[in-house]
């Protein structure tokens, strides 16, 4: 699989360049006094984290960072004083070869919860939240769809999916910024309409320097949104299965962190394709990975491919009831609350609903039509659609 779709979105923070930075490897114990006792037999988990990332993470202990504070909260739902260690650039498939994989932590909190990412070498817990692209706009101008950005000129990241997405129309007047402080700064300098950037960094930046100033719209579709997770070496299935055990008891708490740092919670709008073009024309493969999608492990075949492939069947067939792009407003039949709505059976789910049919309510069987591969395609598509549970 090609590496340069998600080093690049995540470059939407810290740059893969800072990747050639040697580990610092600074283990800080923030062991309470109580776990000395026991200092021996409890082994601290072990995070690594980018020191100069906020919102995500930060070594300033007045303001850690979503995912550090959210690190802190499963240490002690698990019994575990946290350490940390400290390497600069959190992503990317370098940094988490030498530090995870390397051995160097435990976890790494807000990984791309996609097969994609490392293969089989990482595992992942159940999703945490999901992050997406937004739309910053003046509040008396909000923009909500690729329709409002014609004649408008839109800060968009150097290489990052908005700009690709953009790349072709030409009645959107682009301003390319290399990272989404200054997409931040170049809106509210007016020299810029729109800034098309990282959700969480624009919504902590709206809150902690331009006081609240900016409506953000936030996005989804391919390369737009993606879902977090935990990630861990393939060996930790242990402390995987802790964490997953852990978590529910965190929503609360994750809550909160979302409003601390100003994660946007709107409802997203969908971008999967502009008006005036195939979707192709925005998604070469290398942009296409389908890095949105949840549940990956039950996909054999989330490939592009797979993904427009089973866009086509659903369009053709499935969209009549459904909704065309399975956009829905009678949520009995929103197929993108699947997720929401099921969860872990999501899978299951749908796999006996297409298969079998629920005759007496109007859903047809699709088994004599389609091929098992063809429903797993639709099946592919429709995963990157889900609408967060957050
Ligand atoms: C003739 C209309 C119609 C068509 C065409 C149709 N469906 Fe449905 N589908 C329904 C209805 C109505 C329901 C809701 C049934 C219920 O209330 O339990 C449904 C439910 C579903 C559900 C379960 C939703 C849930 O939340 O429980 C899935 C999954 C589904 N359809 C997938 C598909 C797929 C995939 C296709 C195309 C291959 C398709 N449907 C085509 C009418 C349709």
């Amino acid at each position: 699989m090609p590496a340069t779709h998600l080093d690049k979105r995540t470059t939407s923070r810290t740059t893969w360049t800072h990747a050639s930075i040697p580990t610092l490897a600074v283990i800080l114990s923030l062991a309470a006094p109580a776990f000395r006792a026991g200092a021996d037999e409890i082994k601290p988990l072990r995070l690594c984290a980018d020191p100069t990332n906020l919102p995500f993470s930060s070594d300033n202990a007045s303001m850690p960072g979503f995912y550090l504070e959210l690190g802190q909260a499963l240490g002690k739902a698990l019994g575990r004083p946290v350490a940390y260690n400290w390497y600069k650039s959190y992503f990317g498939k370098r940094t988490v070869r030498v530090t995870l994989l390397g051995k160097q932590c435990d976890a790494m909190i807000g990984l791309p919860l996609s097969e994609d990412f490392m293969g089989p070498a990482v595992i992942f817990s159940k999703p945490l939240i999901t992050e997406a692209y937004v739309l910053v706009s003046a509040k008396d101008g909000k923009v909500s769809s690729i329709d409002d950005l014609k004649g408008k000129r839109v800060a968009v990241q150097f290489l990052s999916t908005p700009q690709n997405l953009l790349a072709q129309l030409d009645e959107i007047e682009k301003v390319t910024v290399l990272s989404p402080e200054e997409g931040m700064k170049v809106l509210d300098q007016g020299k810029a309409d729109v800034a098309f950037i990282w959700g969480p960094v624009a919504g902590w930046l709206n809150k902690t320097e331009y006081g609240d100033r900016y409506a953000i719209q936030s996005t989804e579709g391919l390369g737009l949104s993606w879902i977090s997770a935990v990630g861990f070496a393939k060996t930790s299935i242990e402390l995987r299965d802790q964490v997953d055990a852990a978590l529910p008891s965190l929503e609360t708490t994750i809550a909160g962190l979302i409003a601390k740092y100003g994660f946007p919670t709107d409802r997203p709008v969908k971008f999967n394709a502009a008006p005036t073009a195939t979707k192709h024309a925005f998604l070469p493969a290398s942009q296409a990975l389908p890095i949105v999608l949840a549940q990956l492990t039950t996909v054999a075949a989330a490939t592009p491919e797979a993904v427009s492939a089973g866009r086509e069947v659903f369009n053709g067939t499935c969209a009549h009831c459904h909704g065309p792009d399975a956009v829905q407003s009678e949520r009995r039949i929103d197929l993108r609350l699947l997720n929401r709505r099921y969860g872990d059976d999501m899978r299951e789910t749908y796999w006996k609903t297409v298969h079998e049919g629920r005759p007496s309510k109007g859903m047809p069987a699709w088994n004599e039509v389609f091929t098992d591969e063809q429903l797993d395609n639709v099946y592919a598509y429709l995963l990157t659609l889900q609408t967060p549970s957050n």
